[in-house]
């Protein structure tokens, strides 16, 4: 009998937005005292223990992150998690690009933007995401990329 070949890892790409390499100095009352070397390094040994492919990107500049997310459509990414920090208000153009490559991406923030400032409430991403966490700190990209993990593939993602 013939061996059907082994499905290829579950290719999971986590992108953090602008001044979130500040993380650890940025603001500590308000983003925490973790680092985000600290926090991609603990994504990655999730990831390998849970056989998923993980990549982890940061950038401040809009083009570069929508540039990302073209290339991860190209690439065959299955699930993004994205941080798009303060592009999270204002990004038009990054918010097209996650609808053009449909792939499910989970949206995160650390701190809970809904009991901060009033133009934080709003989100150019949150009715395209499959879900939103936030205000659970860093572990809000734990608990995505768990979902992630497991997650039937799919625009929904559910
Ligand atoms: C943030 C919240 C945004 O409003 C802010 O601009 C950020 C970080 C968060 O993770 O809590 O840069 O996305």
């Amino acid at each position: 009998m013939k061996k059907k070949p082994k499905p290829s890892k579950r290719l999971v790409l986590v992108i953090h937005g602008p001044n979130l390499n500040l993380l650890g100095t940025r603001e500590p009352a308000v983003y925490g005292r973790e680092t985000l070397s600290v926090i991609d390094r603990r994504l990655t040994a999730s990831a390998l223990a849970a056989g998923v492919a993980l990549q982890c990107f940061q950038s401040n500049l809009e083009g570069v992150l929508v540039e990302r997310v073209q290339r991860a459509g190209r690439e065959g990414v299955d699930f993004i998690i994205i941080n798009p920090a303060g592009y999270t208000h204002s990004s038009v153009v990054l918010r097209d690009a996650l609808a053009a490559v449909a792939i499910p991406f989970i949206e995160v923030h650390l701190s809970n933007v809904h009991a901060r400032e009033a133009f934080r409430h709003r989100s150019y991403f949150s009715d395209l995401a499959v879900g939103t966490i936030c205000g659970l700190g860093s572990r809000g990209y734990d608990l995505a990329l768990a979902y992630a993990a497991t997650a039937k593939p799919g625009r929904a993602g559910r």
